[in-house]
Order: structure tokens, then C-alpha cells, then sequence
């Protein structure tokens, strides 16, 4: 029955949701707080549902276009940054162009969608450090175009954006360039104003992580009209309502309430720092992160460990078994009081690691 698409296919696994217990969720980088208190107390008018939401998203995308400063024609909107970047891999890329480069280390959706694509890829090599080595794509001589995140995902590692404008100057340009900028706004430099610049540049950002609204899931991209109406090309060969009214609504709810998107995120940066050091503390290797997430090696146990310990302990984390990563363990950034009780867990285990080898 099955397709041979889809026989050769190997689905992405997203971060457990387990409902065996109560865990304390550290594995998928959603935010710790709550959205804005506007869709806390958000009535739903459910007499609308009736009728098909907006398929162009313009309230929204007016709303995103002053956010961002660029004009909302440059803007395109989906069902979470998932579904921009499968349509982003759909619009620009060709086999015949040659692999599609990624990081050895990053977000491993990109594999995923090349193979549903039957897009060649090569992952390029991560420094000694796990931050990208930029050479493999300023120097390649033959692709079909680049992706990755910045910062890049599992390790937090950001680039300014000095980096990525040498990047896009030694690029050809009629090679598209992909920056995932899903956990931008926790210290990062955004590269959205290259855009103007650069007409191979798309930008993907989500709602998921700094808005706190990875329920309803809403992602966007940005860059030049062109690629945005490539976009909406592959859209509409797919679904042209992706993005529902609710999610349009509260989208433009969380834009606008600036001082609440601020605070919380400044509440995640602190804590990321804060936690960084505790860690460091006590001996662990912290990569140097901008996300709301770490990516840690504890001094002794390996990342598996580390991962089943502070499950069987009621925390979840993810780790990620490849042979760069797998001393390791993401943990992302939730509440002060959530942290004290990871810190407390992993304190706990002094007296008796030699036994969890
Ligand atoms: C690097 C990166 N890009 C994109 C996404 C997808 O985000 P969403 O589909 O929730 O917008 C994630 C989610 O964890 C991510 O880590």
C-alpha cells in the first residue's frame, strides 16, 4: 500500500509529550510562561469558526511587517516553522543544482524534507567547539543552496550578523540562503534587515518559543516578494488556509504587547545565564548559548544517562544520540522555581554516580 516515497522515508521525532505523570518539560524549548495576558482572557467566538479564515493573513502580516520593519509583502505566514520550511525546501531547491548544505550538528528536520523532496544533501563539518564552520558553504563550489539556524539548534551557538553578511557576499546569488531564526529573540542578532540587501535571503521565525504560542502553532518567513510569492505558490498546491483565525488573532494580541514580550524574555535570559553558571559550577561544559536552551556535558555520565536519570526523576530533557552530541543533553529554559528543582536533582546524584555509569 505504501508509496515508495514514503518507504524510503524517516519521519522527524519530535520531543516526547508524555502523560504517564507530571514531568517538569525541559525537551522541546517551549516558554516557560504563558502568552500575553490580552489571549489569557481571550473570549472565543465561536459563531466565526464557521467561516474559513483569512488565507492571506493581512491583519497578521501587518502586524509582523511593523515588528520586523519591512514591508508586508516580504512577509509569508504557516502552521508553525515547520510547514514555512517544508515549503521553503519545496520552492528552492533543486536536485539537479547539486546537495543541499547543512551543519553536521543542527535541526533535524532538515534531512527529514530533503529526503521527502529527494533532495541530495551534505552536512557539512561543526568546529571542535560544535560551532559551524562556515568555509564548507562560502567555499562550496557546487549546491543547491544553504540552511541553518541561527543560533543553531541543539547548541545555542549565534553568529552576528557581520558573519552572515560575509557568508551571503561570498555566496552565489542565485543560490538560495535559509536562516532558521526560531530563538532569535533570546540575544541573537536577527538578520531580517539583510533581506533588503540580499534577494537569495529568506528568514524563518516562529511563534513557538518567544511568544509562548507553540500551541497554536504559527511560523513565518521574511525576505525578498519574489520568494515570498514562491511561497504562497507551494501554499496554495497544498492548503490555502493554513494559518486559522484564532491563531491570526492572538498572533496580532502577542505583537503588539511589547512590554510583556520583553519582560518574559528578559526572565529567560537571566535564567539561561544563571543556570549556565550554576552548572559550570559544578563542573559540567556549557556551550555558550543565545537560545532558551542549554546544551550541556556533565562531567562524567554520558548524555544518555544523564537523560534516563533525570526522567526516572520527573524532568524531561533531550539528548540526541550522534557521535558529536551524544556527551550531552539540551535543556531548556523554564521557570526559576522549575530550575531549582533540576539543579536540586542533579545535585542530588553526588553522592552516588559512580553507580550510574
Ligand atoms: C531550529 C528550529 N527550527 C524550527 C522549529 C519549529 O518550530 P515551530 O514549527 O514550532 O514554529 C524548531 C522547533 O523546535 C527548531 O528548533
Amino acid at each position: 500500500m505504501e508509496s515508495r516515497l514514503l518507504a524510503r522515508l524517516t519521519a522527524y521525532t519530535p520531543g516526547e509529550q508524555p502523560r504517564d505523570k507530571k514531568y517538569i518539560k525541559l525537551n522541546t524549548n517551549e516558554n516557560p510562561y504563558p502568552p500575553c495576558p490580552k489571549i489569557q482572557k481571550k473570549k472565543i467566538n465561536a459563531e466565526d469558526f464557521r467561516l474559513y479564515p483569512d488565507p492571506d493573513c493581512r491583519v497578521l502580516k501587518e502586524a509582523l511587517a511593523d515588528t520586523l520593519r519591512v514591508p508586508p509583502s516580504h512577509i509569508f505566514t504557516g502552521n508553525g516553522s515547520d510547514e514555512v520550511l517544508s515549503f521553503a525546501f519545496a520552492a528552492f531547491f533543486d536536485a539537479d543544482n547539486g546537495p543541499v548544505l547543512f551543519p553536521e550538528v543542527t535541526y533535524s528536520f532538515y534531512p527529514v524534507y530533503c529526503r521527502f523532496y529527494g533532495l541530495p544533501f551534505r552536512e557539512t563539518a561543526v568546529n571542535n567547539d560544535l560551532s559551524i564552520d562556515f568555509s564548507s558553504f562560502t567555499e562550496s563550489k557546487a549546491d543547491a543552496g544553504v540552511i541553518f539556524p541561527n543560533p543553531n539548534a541543539p547548541t545555542g551557538i549565534a553568529v552576528d550578523r557581520k558573519t552572515i553578511r560575509r557568508i551571503l557576499t561570498a555566496r552565489p546569488k542565485d543560490r538560495i540562503v535559509i536562516i532558521d531564526e526560531a530563538y532569535i529573540d533570546f540575544g541573537g542578532e536577527s538578520a531580517v534587515e539583510l533581506t533588503g540587501e540580499f534577494e537569495n535571503l529568506l528568514i524563518t521565525g516562529t511563534f513557538s518559543k518567544s511568544r509562548s504560542l507553540a500551541g497554536l502553532r504559527l511560523g513565518y518567513a521574511v525576505g525578498n516578494p519574489k520568494l515570498i510569492q514562491s511561497l504562497e505558490k507551494v501554499k496554495n498546491s497544498f492548503n490555502s488556509y493554513t494559518v486559522n483565525r484564532f491563531t491570526q488573532e492572538c498572533a496580532v494580541d502577542a505583537l503588539r504587547d511589547i512590554g510583556y514580550f520583553e519582560k518574559r524574555r528578559d526572565e529567560v535570559i537571566r535564567t539561561r545565564e544563571r543556570i549556565a553558571d550554576e552548572l559550570r559550577k559544578r563542573g559540567w561544559d556549557v556551550l555558550p548559548s543565545l537560545a532558551n536552551f542549554l546544551f550541556a556535558a556533565h562531567p562524567t555520565l554520558p548524555g544518555e544517562a544523564v537523560y534516563r536519570r533525570l526522567k526516572d526523576e520527573g524532568i524531561l530533557v533531550r539528548y540526541f544520540d550522534l557521535p558529536k552530541t551524544r556527551n550531552r543533553v539540551r535543556i531548556s529554559v523554564g521557570t526559576p522555581e522549575e530550575m531549582k528543582v533540576f539543579l536540586r536533582t542533579v545535585d542530588g546524584w553526588n553522592n552516588d554516580v559512580s553507580q550510574l555509569r
